[in-house]
């Protein structure tokens, strides 16, 4: 497996160019099942989990064709009497769960592994099944999988989320687009990801208003067509390189942003010292004059989120005295600050709150990425660390970080990958 060898960085400084959203094109990719015209897919980040979902297509009757150098994908269904999902692609990864929503609405059913839990939670998927079922799905679950039927089409209903889950607002929007009537999901996550995947449908001729806030209404209609779409910005990533320039007190330029996005990092950090300037399609961030500590709550959005809490704990490490950080979103997403205290950080943690003290500076080590955040979080710790660090089990990286490694480099830090 690959490994990064991170040395210590002087101050970031540059520009770079962030990629698709990861989060909103496997959700995107999953829709192209809604119709039997041809899509295009534009602005696609070459991820590990984008092949998975490339090839989770293919395996149920898509024509998929990938440009990588071009960032662009064209599908088109070409067999679609295939409804089991097989368990080699769904287990891999979580987010395969979002092909349900459409198998559900165009194949009227979906055999798709349950997904196991993974190293930040439980994850479980009661809702997007309370939702199914709130449309007239059958749903059984029984040696590993969830077999979904439903007889004609899905009827519209009113859908009350316990938590505004994001994969379970996704896959009861995907549902409802083909569905007779109107749904109304209440308590509905608001992630830009969901208006983007929002926007793709209703260029495909959906029906929907209020994706964005707590309360998304789609009315059903008859059938769906293919369209070209460019995806949003990956926010996660532009966050990260945000935190990984003012950890190292640099000045630098992170294209491809939307600022709005990424407000709750952006206040976050302003509170701390940290200023930021709007320059084009991008944000020019400037630390040099340092930062001081603050506390964050994880939330959904427009809550700060838990996808970047890693990263801003590494930050805090360098901050004076101590700060806290609560999360409210997974239960486990703590496990990496053993990792991190084996390059010297002071964490304290109980189940939902860390409290991150000063040090006078991390220590490279030889250290685990334990999920794709914390795995990013290990190798900022790296460029700000005494010395050498190793980052070891990298794939975890490649699923969420188009090349993190040259991105970094171009700002000056330097980090060789050793392939595995
Ligand atoms: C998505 C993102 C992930 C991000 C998360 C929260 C993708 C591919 N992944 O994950 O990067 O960290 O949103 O912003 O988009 N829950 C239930 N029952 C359910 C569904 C969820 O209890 O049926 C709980 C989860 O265990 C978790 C919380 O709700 O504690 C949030 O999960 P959810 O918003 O669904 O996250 P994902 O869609 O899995």
């Amino acid at each position: 497996m690959d490994k990064l060898i991170i040395s210590k960085s002087k101050p970031l400084s540059g520009e770079i160019k962030v990629s698709g959203a990861k989060n909103s094109v496997l959700k995107i990719l999953a829709a192209t099942l809604l119709t039997d015209e041809e899509c295009v897919i534009e602005d696609v980040p070459d991820l590990l989990d984008v092949r998975v979902m490339l090839d989770l297509l293919k395996s149920l009757g898509s024509d998929v064709r990938y440009y990588p150098e071009e960032n662009r994908v064209v599908t088109k269904v070409v067999d679609s009497s295939i409804t089991d999902a097989s368990y080699e692609l769904t287990n891999k990864m979580r987010a395969s769960i979002v092909v349900m929503g459409p198998l559900l609405a165009k194949r009227k059913r979906a055999n798709v592994s349950y997904p196991g839990g993974c190293a930040i939670g439980a994850r479980p998927i009661d809702l997007h099944l309370k939702g199914f079922r709130a449309l007239g799905v059958d749903v059984h679950l029984g040696h590993g999988f969830v077999e979904a039927k439903v007889n004609g089409n899905m009827k519209g209903n009113t859908v009350y989320l316990d938590f505004p889950s994001v994969g379970a607002t996704e896959n009861i929007m995907l549902a409802a687009t083909l569905a007779d009537g109107v749904t109304v999901i209440e308590n509905a996550a608001q992630e830009p990801e969901i208006s983007d995947l929002a926007m793709f449908l209703i260029k495909m001729g959906a029906k929907i208003s209020g994706a964005g806030t707590s309360n998304i209404r789609i009315t059903g209609v008859k059938k769906l067509r293919g369209v070209t779409h460019q995806v949003i910005p990956d926010r996660i990533e532009a966050g990260t390189y945000i935190i990984a320039v003012a950890m190292t007190k640099g000045r630098a330029k992170i294209d491809n942003v939307v600022p709005k996005h990424l407000s709750p990092l952006l206040s976050k950090l302003e509170e701390a010292g940290v200023k930021f300037k709007k320059d084009g399609n991008g944000i020019i961030v400037d630390a040099r004059e340092g930062f001081t500590g603050v506390d964050v709550t994880t939330l959904p959005y427009p809550g700060f989120p838990t996808d970047l809490q890693s990263q801003f704990m590494v930050f805090l490490c360098l901050c004076k005295g101590s700060n806290t950080i609560k999360e409210t979103i997974f239960e486990n997403r703590f496990m990496f600050v053993s990792e991190l205290a084996r390059m010297g950080a002071k964490i304290k943690t109980d189940s939902s709150t860390a409290e991150v003290y000063e040090i006078p500076e991390l220590e490279g080590a030889i250290v685990r990425a334990t999920d794709l955040r914390a795995g990013a979080a290990l190798v900022l710790a790296g460029l700000v660390a005494s010395g050498e660090t190793q980052v070891l089990d990298v794939y975890h990286i490649d699923r969420g970080f188009v090349d993190i490694e040259e991105k970094l480099n171009k700002l000056g830090a330097n980090i060789k990958r050793i392939k595995g």
